[in-house]
C-alpha cells in the first residue's frame, strides 16, 4: 500500500487589470458573452470566450430551457461552436465569468465536470492544453494551464484505443 497525493498549480490575481494583456483581452470578451446569457431560471448569468489557436475568439454563454436540463453551460456552447465552426483549430485559452443577483459568489467561477471533460477532450484531440482563466464580479482571478488541474485522473479517448 502506498499512499500518494496530486497537487495543483494555479496562479491568483486580485484584479482584472494586473492580468496580461491577452489575457485581459479574452476575458473582456467573456464579460461581453456574459451580458447576454439567457438564464431566467437560474439567475446565474455566464460568459465564456476562447482563443483558437489561428487567433479567432469565439463566445459563449449560458442557454436555459423551461425544461431544465436541455440547456447548456457557457463553456460547452464556447467549445462546441469552436469545433463545429473550425474544426482542427487547437483551443489555446478560454476566460469564464458570471454575473448573478440572486446568489452570492465566493469567488471566481469554475467549470462544471461536464464541462471539464469536454476540455479534456479537446485537449487530447488536439494535442494542446487550453488555458483556463476563471473570473468573479470581486474581479479575483484564478488561472489554471490545463483541464488536468482541474480533473486530475481525467477519463481519455487513449482508454478506449486497443
Ligand atoms: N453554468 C455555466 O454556464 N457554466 C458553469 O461553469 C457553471 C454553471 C450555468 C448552467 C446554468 O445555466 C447556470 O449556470 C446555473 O447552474
Amino acid at each position: 500500500m502506498k499512499q500518494l497525493s496530486l497537487r495543483i498549480d494555479y496562479t491568483e490575481y486580485d484584479s482584472i487589470e494586473t492580468l496580461t494583456t491577452t489575457d485581459h483581452e479574452l476575458l473582456d470578451k467573456a464579460i461581453l458573452a456574459c451580458s447576454s446569457a439567457y438564464a431566467p431560471y437560474s439567475g446565474f448569468s455566464v460568459g465564456a470566450a476562447l482563443r483558437l489557436a489561428n487567433g479567432k475568439v469565439i463566445l459563449g454563454n449560458n442557454q436555459e430551457n423551461s425544461a431544465y436540463p436541455s440547456g447548456l453551460c457557457a463553456e460547452r456552447v464556447a467549445l462546441f461552436s469552436a469545433s463545429a465552426n473550425y474544426p482542427g483549430i487547437p483551443i489555446e485559452a478560454i476566460a469564464l465569468t458570471a454575473t448573478t443577483g440572486r446568489f452570492v459568489m465566493n469567488g471566481p467561477v469554475t467549470p462544471c465536470g461536464a464541462c471539464r471533460q469536454v476540455l479534456a477532450e479537446y485537449e487530447n484531440l488536439h494535442g494542446s492544453k487550453i488555458k483556463i482563466i476563471m473570473s468573479s464580479a470581486s474581479g479575483r482571478v484564478r488561472i489554471v494551464e490545463g483541464t488536468e488541474s482541474l480533473l486530475p485522473f481525467l477519463f481519455h479517448a487513449n482508454e478506449l484505443k486497443k
